[in-house]
């Protein structure tokens, strides 16, 4: 309230950016009390190249002070710069920028997974990100988020503590590099219902409408399509919902692995939240409760067809601590080229300590928090794990 007793309207989450499909990108931000008539303006490269188009936003009241907007950007064609302005209460709240990388162009992604339940521990992970890109005085060009952003979907309190002030006060980065989500079982409240509880990142239900696709978000009133595909320089990359094993995503799957865009791609990438080769959970709930079966056809329906179909590395969260393995793809067969399996679930959320499988597979662990900086250009992929403190806990790099 002011001295006059008015409520003052204010913007409570800025903008976040997220790639939506083919040339088109998802942003969704929030203000306090309602705005009619809220929009967001974005052009291409400068201005003199490019018209400017007006787009009313989406409303959706969550609660009584928390008002959300969401407009699609796009087709934005080969444009190398998308610059926005979101408009409410008939003022500009925030102008942002996105650099989109040719495939002879290096572009850099952050990756991170299950900051859920974890802010003081991803604020750590965030500072040390920072700290990483201000040496090359640089930014992510896109991030990587591999699931369970938030411990409770239902919980505004979650979304703001847990993921949007943590992202703000750590560099912002969600304005303007594009997040490739990657749904987590914390992402869903497993409802089936089309909004799904999901009061920010519920865009995965209509994503492949902007991609030539245009089916229905749930089929048979089962299951979501949050599977998607998204272009990241000379990176192909393929999201899968490990929690809707439904005959659509396997569909998409298998589509996807062998078509053109994919297989043509120098480096061919599927990001799914539960790994295949999971070796550190709480030995209760994996004995006991059963989580060992718990997203199993990942490894028994999904990555037969990722080996098959030369995928190059399978990014995965959910196991909150850190592994990698480089392994041949056919273990009969030499010269079948590798795939890598790497866990990168240790963003903020409570670490995973015990040990309860052993694939013997694993050439690294790394049992605190940590963060991902990959970069790919024409020729190579560059990966490296970094601690709290910036310092190297793995690094390895391929030509495609
Ligand atoms: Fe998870």
């Amino acid at each position: 309230m002011d001295g006059q007793g008015v409520y003052l309207c204010k913007t409570r989450k800025l903008p976040m950016v997220f790639e939506h499909g083919h040339e088109h990108y998802y942003v969704v931000w929030e203000t306090s009390c309602p705005s009619n008539g809220s929009s967001l303006e974005w052009w291409v490269d400068d201005e003199s190249n490019g018209s400017r188009h007006f787009v009313k936003a989406q409303y959706k009241m969550i609660d009584k002070s928390h008002h959300r907007y969401s407009v699609i950007i796009g087709p934005v064609g080969l444009a190398s710069e998308v610059h926005y302005r979101a408009i409410s209460h008939n003022k500009p709240i925030a102008q942002h920028s996105i650099t989109r990388r040719s495939k002879d162009e290096q572009t850099r992604i952050l990756v991170i997974a299950d900051n859920q339940n974890g802010p003081t521990e991803f604020r750590r992970v965030l500072t040390s990100i920072q700290n990483h890109y201000d040496k090359s005085n640089s930014v992510p060009d896109a991030i990587l988020h591999v699931g369970d952003s938030v411990q409770n979907v239902g919980k505004l309190g979650d979304w703001q503590n847990q993921l949007f002030s943590p992202l703000e006060d750590g560099g912002g980065y969600h304005h303007g590099s594009p997040i490739v989500f990657v749904p987590g079982n914390h992402d869903h409240d497993k409802s089936r219902t089309p909004n799904n509880g999901n009061f920010y990142t519920d865009m995965y239900h209509g994503i492949l409408t902007t991609d030539g696709l245009g089916e229905s978000a749930v089929v048979n009133g089962s299951y979501h399509r949050f599977f998607h595909i998204a272009s990241l320089g000379s990176a192909r990359i393929i999201v899968l919902d490990c929690e809707c094993p439904s005959a659509e995503q396997l569909e998409f799957l298998e589509q996807e692995l062998q078509s053109e865009a994919f297989q043509s791609a120098r480096f061919r990438i599927v990001a799914v939240h539960i790994p295949p080769y999971i070796e550190f959970w709480d030995p209760y709930a994996w004995n006991e409760k059963g989580e060992k079966h718990w997203g199993e056809h990942v490894r028994l329906e999904y990555d037969p067809l990722f080996r098959r179909h030369n995928v190059d590395l399978v990014i995965s969260g959910h196991q909150h601590n850190y592994q990698r393995a480089t392994v041949q793809r056919d273990v009969q067969s030499a010269d079948s080229g590798s795939i890598t399996y790497a866990i990168v679930g240790g963003a903020g959320g409570d670490l995973d300590l015990v040990r309860v499988e052993n694939w013997n597979m694993y050439n690294v662990t790394y049992l605190d928090h940590h963060f991902v900086s990959l970069e790919v250009d024409d020729q190579q992929l560059r990966w490296q794990a970094k601690d709290k403190a910036g310092r190297i806990v793995d690094q390895f790099s391929f030509f495609g």
